[in-house]
This record gives structure tokens, C-alpha cells and sequence, in this order.
């Protein structure tokens, strides 16, 4: 049988931009997995689009004193485009409010009448006498009849998940106009899920691999025993019962946006010219149908989505709802009142796609509720910078100052080069089994980790010492080092999608994306290199989020002069004063190498190098760079040193020349001179 996956993301609703709340719960990992997928070379489309119809559009419509067509056309666009920008990879991003999706919603809803599995009740419903309107959902508020906190909607309670009928509220209110609303009496069809409480008994308990919040969520359901509920709603905005006993009604917006996925799949085969292939997906038993979506969503997909296809029969049920927790901000639910929430566009405003997915994956809300700081985003953005990214850029640079920006010639590789594709080939099955298992963090973590390797396999071959002692030598840890790259990029390409291209581009570009490469060597001898470019820009220490970027903070002179390691510069001086030719040439300026470097004990903010300034010693230098770099993303590279500033002992170490670096908003960096200098050559 053949398998395909055929991956969705819950349909956003169209009434506002999204925050990175969604975007951890829903799309990362959905994205991360199907690009996973691809590489592996399932077979596998990815849809979604926005959710349009319905009380959550009509309500901000009015709020925001607009028809409900502009209100979707506007977020509609927005978050397809921020999705755009943050790498959503989907195959199809389409849209409730298109005709052919009311026309299959309708479809759907006869077939079920005709079966008996939706039928025509007369309820009670609370009617607002002031606007002259039922009530349906958001439209009313109250207090919740579990537990007892005002605020509840008419569909909800989001202060204790239970999903409530708009009658059960205690001192209910219209959420227009504040009035009283009464009970009327009105139509309307209901899903008769109670028809489908003894088989979910049996299949949902019967279900691989679920997580158990999806289980535990969907047994409690079932344990208080499923109920017939309404699927048509009195508002005008949404897609028309298709009844003429119904005019005026509408389609309840949850039972018509499960059957989005579906028509998000037409749509595609359609564009792809292909319009009947849609049902090999729904249809076919090899399908594996895989519901990305947050926590608050489980019922519907688990239960109502379900209960919904096995009454049309013929269709796949899911395979796997990989159904995730909330993701707070600084400790706080993400709300848009409080302004505590992080919009996707904000953002994207300020920064790289790739740091935000690299933080929310490694701290993905998984099983738990997790927290996002941007103290944490900080730490994390320069864990990229300081594994990944420098690793790639020692390497990439290395091979340019040595090798002339060619994949070096080398021999067999040694015991430490086949340690090093081992441990890439086992942490490639080890990622695989973790991403197929939808273990996107310990996933993550452990891509990192292999990241870590390479510094350490780089560290340890020492190509700085060996370019002079041996070329051979060299070549083999800078050409391994490069297919370890290579594979790194693999490893990282679902979560890193735009940083691994890069990657791709410096190893000379034209790289496949086959998980099965990883660990097996492949790049071509003499291969012409791209240049080396920063993937990361590092944060500074003490930022918040909230400063502008590039908004200068208070930081450490790289640089030391004397004891004057703690304390911040001083406001810039107005104009500096000129200095004369003569003045400028009493400094000497070299290019250095930096051998090692590493922490000096009890100051937080230095460390203690050794420097090769082409002379039979290497240099002693103190700098204020410890929070600017990891130590090991320092050793090999070439810096500007004032090799003759008078020595001076810094927290008892001997410090003897200084290292220049920039210091601007954005950070510290050294200043690194062209990989073709030397250590020794004279800076003028
Ligand atoms: N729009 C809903 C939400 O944001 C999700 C709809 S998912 C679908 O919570 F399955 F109904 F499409
Ligand atoms: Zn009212």
C-alpha cells in the first residue's frame, strides 16, 4: 500500500493578525514536519487557509465598523503573507469564503440529512429584545455554569476549557448592546453525535501514538456522554443551509471549517490541473492524515471532525492530532487586551525568521504549557550564533584564506573524521525517529548538539596550527569540516529552512535536501565555495525585546585599557579631536590569530587568549569579550591587535596588546581582516 501525508494546520480565523502563540502551537511544527517528510521523500501535500465565516468575524466586524468581506480580505492577507515570511511551507493556503468550499460544506450537509445523522430540532435560544437578534456564541456573555467565572462566551469558557450551550450561562448578557437577553424559540439541525459515542469509545483508545492530552481530553468527552449539537446558526454572515425551510440560517462556522481541509485539497489538485486526485487523499487507506493544531481545538478534531467523516463514509479518519499547549509570554496567557501578545508581524519587523523558529521548537509548548521570554529568545538566537553559525563561518572563512574558496583534495579520513560521520549518521536516525514521533524539541535540541560537535572536532584538529605543519592535515579537517556542514544543514533544514539555504549557497549551492545524506560525504573536490556570510547577528546582553533594534545600550569596551573592564564608555565625546600622521603610526597594529581563548575566573565579562602575532611566542591579551562570544567561537580567527599598547595586569592576568572590535546597538564583533592577511602582517 502506498503511504501519503496528507498534513493540515488548523484554519486560522481571519479576524485579526496571529501571534507566535499560533504560530508554536499550529504551524512551526506542522511546516517542520512536512519539510521532515519531504526530505525524506514521502509523499505528502500540506493545506490550511483562513477560517472566514462565522461569530468570531461578524463580531469584529462590527467592532471595527466594517462589512465582514473586508474584514477577512484584509487578515486573510496578513496572515498569508507572515506565514510567507516565516517559511510556512504550505502546498495550499486557501480560503473558506470561496464558493466551491460553501458548495462542498452543503454537499456535506445533505448527505448527512439524507443518513439521518443531522436532524431538525425546535430549542430554546437567547434572543436580544434591544438589537432584535439571537444570540448565538460570542454573541452573548455570562458566567460559566462549571466554574462559576464571569466572562464566559456563549461557546465557551476560556477560563476552564469546558465549551459550553449560550442557556447554560448563569446572568447572561448580549455582548452588542450589555441587554438581558431571553430564551426563543428557533430551528435549527443538529449533528447527531450521540450516534457516534459506542464507536469513538472503541477508536479513539485504539488510536498509536497519540499524545496523551489528545486521549485524556477526548475520554472526558466521552465519559459525560456525547450530545446532539446545533450546526446551523440565525447570523448572515457564513455559508446558507442548504434548506429552504432554513432561509436566513447559517452553517455553524466549526462544522463547515473541519470540511475546509477538504476543500483546501481540491483547490489544490484543481491548480495542479489534476481536479479528481483530491479523493485519492480523502479517500485512499493509504493516507496518513495528520491535524496540527493548539490545545483548545482538540474536541473538533479528535471527536466532531470524525464523527463527521465516518458518517459520509469513504474517508480517511486521522492518523495523528499532534495537538499542543498554550505558549505564554513572560508568564502570561498571550492576550491581545493586555497587549502581552507577540504578533508574527511585529516581529518580523525587527528580525530573521530563523531565531523564532529555532526558540520556538527547542521550547516548544509540548506536552506543557512553555513560556517565551525575550530574554530566552536572546540566549537561544545566540546559541545559533555561537554553534552553528560560527562553525560554519571558521570553516567557510578557513577554506577561503587557506584553500583558495575550494572544496579542498584530501585523503582517507582519519579515526576522528569516521567518529565524526558516525555521530552524524546516528544523530540523523535519531532525529528521524524523534520527527516522525512528533518530538520537535528533544528533535531540535538534539540537531544542536551535533551542531556543538563540529566546534569541537574543529577545536581539536586545530587547522590554524596545522595550515603551517602539515597541509595535508589541514585539508582534511577543513574538507570534513565542510561535509559536516553539509550535513548540519540537513539536520537543520526543517527548522532552519532560510539559514540552511545560505548554507547550501556557501558549500557552492546546488545541494540536495535528502535526509539519507546525512553522514555520507558528498561534496566534490575543488567545488567553488560561496562566500562566507554572518547567518546570525548575536543580542546583546540586558535586551529586553523591547528596545528598537539597533538602539545603542550600555556595554562593555571590548577593548582594554587597563582596569577598565566593567565599567560602561562614556557618552560619546562631540567631535573627536584629529591626531596627526605622525600620532597614528606610533601604534602598532598587527594581524593576529587567536590560538585560544577562555574565561578569566570571577570576571564575568573577559577572556584570556593567546594570540599568534607572527612572532615565537604568542601573545597574552585580555579583552572584554566574554558576553559577546563563547570562547570556542573565537580560536582560529584573525583580529586587528595594538601590539604595542603598554602590558598591564587585568584581574592578575597579563595582558599584553589589545584586540579591536566595533561596538555599536547591535553588539560587539572583532574585527576580522581579510582571511588572506597573516598573523604578524602590519595593519596601516
Ligand atoms: N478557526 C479556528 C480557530 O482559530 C480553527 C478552525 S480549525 C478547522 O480556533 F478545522 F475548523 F478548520
Ligand atoms: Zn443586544
Amino acid at each position: 500500500m502506498d503511504t501519503r501525508y496528507l498534513v493540515t494546520s488548523a484554519l486560522p480565523y481571519a479576524n485579526g493578525p496571529l501571534h507566535l502563540g499560533h504560530l508554536a502551537g499550529a504551524y512551526l511544527p506542522a511546516d517542520t514536519y512536512v519539510r521532515f517528510l519531504r526530505m525524506c521523500g514521502e509523499d505528502v501535500i500540506y493545506v490550511c487557509g483562513t477560517d472566514e465565516h462565522g461569530v468570531p468575524i461578524t463580531i469584529t466586524a462590527e467592532k471595527q465598523g466594517r462589512t465582514p468581506r473586508e474584514v477577512v480580505d484584509e487578515y486573510h492577507a496578513t496572515i498569508r503573507r507572515e506565514f510567507e515570511a516565516f517559511g510556512i511551507s504550505f502546498d495550499n493556503f486557501s480560503r473558506t469564503s470561496l464558493p466551491s468550499h460553501a458548495e462542498f460544506a452543503r454537499g456535506v450537509f445533505l448527505d448527512l440529512l439524507g443518513k439521518g445523522l443531522i436532524a431538525e430540532r425546535t430549542m430554546k435560544q437567547l434572543h436580544c429584545p434591544r438589537c432584535s437578534r439571537f444570540l448565538p456564541d460570542r454573541y452573548v456573555n455570562g458566567t460559566c455554569p462549571k466554574c462559576g467565572t464571569p466572562g464566559a462566551r456563549g461557546d465557551l469558557c476560556e477560563s476552564c476549557g469546558s465549551w459550553l450551550e449560550a442557556l447554560e450561562l448563569k446572568a447572561p448578557s448580549c455582548s452588542i448592546c450589555g441587554s438581558e437577553p431571553s430564551p426563543r424559540d428557533t430551528t435549527h439541525w443538529f449533528l447527531r453525535l450521540d450516534a457516534f459515542q459506542g464507536w469513538l469509545r472503541e477508536w479513539l483508545p485504539s488510536r498509536e501514538g497519540w499524545r496523551d492530552n489528545v486521549l485524556n481530553y477526548c475520554r472526558g468527552w466521552l465519559d459525560e456522554g456525547l450530545q446532539e449539537r446545533a450546526i446551523t446558526r440565525d447570523i448572515d454572515w457564513g455559508v446558507p443551509v442548504p434548506l429552504d425551510a432554513a432561509s436566513g440560517k447559517v452553517l455553524y462556522v466549526w462544522f463547515e471549517a473541519l470540511l475546509g481541509y477538504v476543500s483546501s485539497t481540491r483547490e489544490l489538485f484543481e491548480k495542479r490541473g489534476d481536479p479528481g486526485a483530491w479523493e485519492r487523499w480523502w479517500k485512499d487507506p493509504g493516507t496518513r492524515l495528520v491535524h496540527f493544531i493548539g490545545k483548545d481545538n482538540i474536541v473538533f478534531h479528535a471527536i466532531i471532525e470524525p464523527a463527521i467523516l465516518r458518517g459520509l463514509g469513504g474517508f480517511v479518519l486521522p492518523w495523528n492530532i499532534p495537538a499542543n499547549e498554550f505558549l505564554n509570554i513572560s508568564g502570561q496567557k498571550q492576550s491581545t487586551s493586555r497587549g502581552t501578545a507577540v504578533w508574527m508581524g511585529e516581529y518580523l519587523e525587527r528580525f530573521q525568521p530563523d531565531p523564532m523558529r529555532y526558540t520556538l521548537s527547542i521550547n516548544a509548548p509540548e506536552g506543557r504549557d512553555a513560556d517565551f521570554t525575550w530574554a530566552e529568545f536572546r540566549v537561544r538566537n545566540n546559541e545559533l550564533a555561537d554553534v552553528l553559525g560560527n562553525f560554519v563561518n571558521r570553516t567557510v572563512s578557513f577554506a577561503f584564506r587557506e584553500f583558495g574558496g575550494l572544496v579542498p583534495a584530501c585523503g582517507g579520513p582519519g579515526e576522528r573524521e569516521k567518529a565524526l560521520a558516525d555521530m552524524a549518521l546516528q544523530a540523523g536516525a535519531s532525529i528521524r525517529g524523534l520527527l516522525s514521533t512528533f518530538r520537535f524539541k528533544a528533535a531540535c535540541a538534539e540537531a544542536m548538539a551535533l551542531a556543538r560537535e563540529g566546534n569541537r572536532y574543529f577545536d581539536s584538529s586545530e587547522p590554524w596550527r596545522t595550515a603551517r605543519a602539515s597541509r595535508e592535515e589541514c585539508a582534511r579537517t577543513i574538507r570534513h569540516s565542510l561535509e559536516f556542514i553539509d550535513w548540519l544543514r540537513l539536520v537543520f533544514s526543517p527548522f532552519l529552512p532560510f539559514s540552511c539555504e545560505k548554507i547550501a549557497l556557501m558549500l557552492g549551492g546546488g545541494r540536495e535536501n535528502r535526509w539519507d545524506a546525512i553522514g555520507r560525504p558528498s561534496l566534490v573536490e575543488g567545488t567553488r565555495l560561496g562566500q562566507p556570510v554572518i547567518l546570525f547577528e548575536k543580542l546583546e546582553e540586558g535586551f529586553d525585546g523591547s528596545a528598537a533594534p539597533g538602539k545603542p545600550s550600555a556595554s562593555v569596551a571590548p577593548g582594554v585599557k587597563g582596569e577598565n573592564d566593567t565599567k560602561a564608555p562614556a557618552a560619546e565625546p562631540e567631535a573627536p579631536a584629529r591626531v596627526s600622521f605622525d600620532e597614528f603610526r606610533k601604534l602598532d597594529l598587527r594581524v593576529g590569530r587567536i590560538i585560544s581563548a577562555e574565561p578569566v575566573p570571577k570576571a564575568d565579562k573577559l577572556l584570556a587568549m593567546k594570540v599568534d602575532l607572527g612572532e615565537p611566542e604568542p601573545r597574552s591579551i585580555v579583552a572584554g569579550l566574554r558576553q559577546w562570544y563563547e570562547p570556542d567561537a573565537l580560536a582560529g580567527r584573525l583580529v586587528v591587535v595594538v601590539s604595542n599598547l603598554e602590558p598591564a595586569r587585568i584581574r592578575g592576568v597579563q595582558s599584553d596588546g589589545m584586540i579591536l572590535a566595533s561596538d555599536g546597538g547591535s553588539g560587539v564583533f572583532v574585527l576580522g581582516p581579510d582571511p588572506s592577511a597573516r598573523p604578524g602582517d602590519k595593519v596601516r
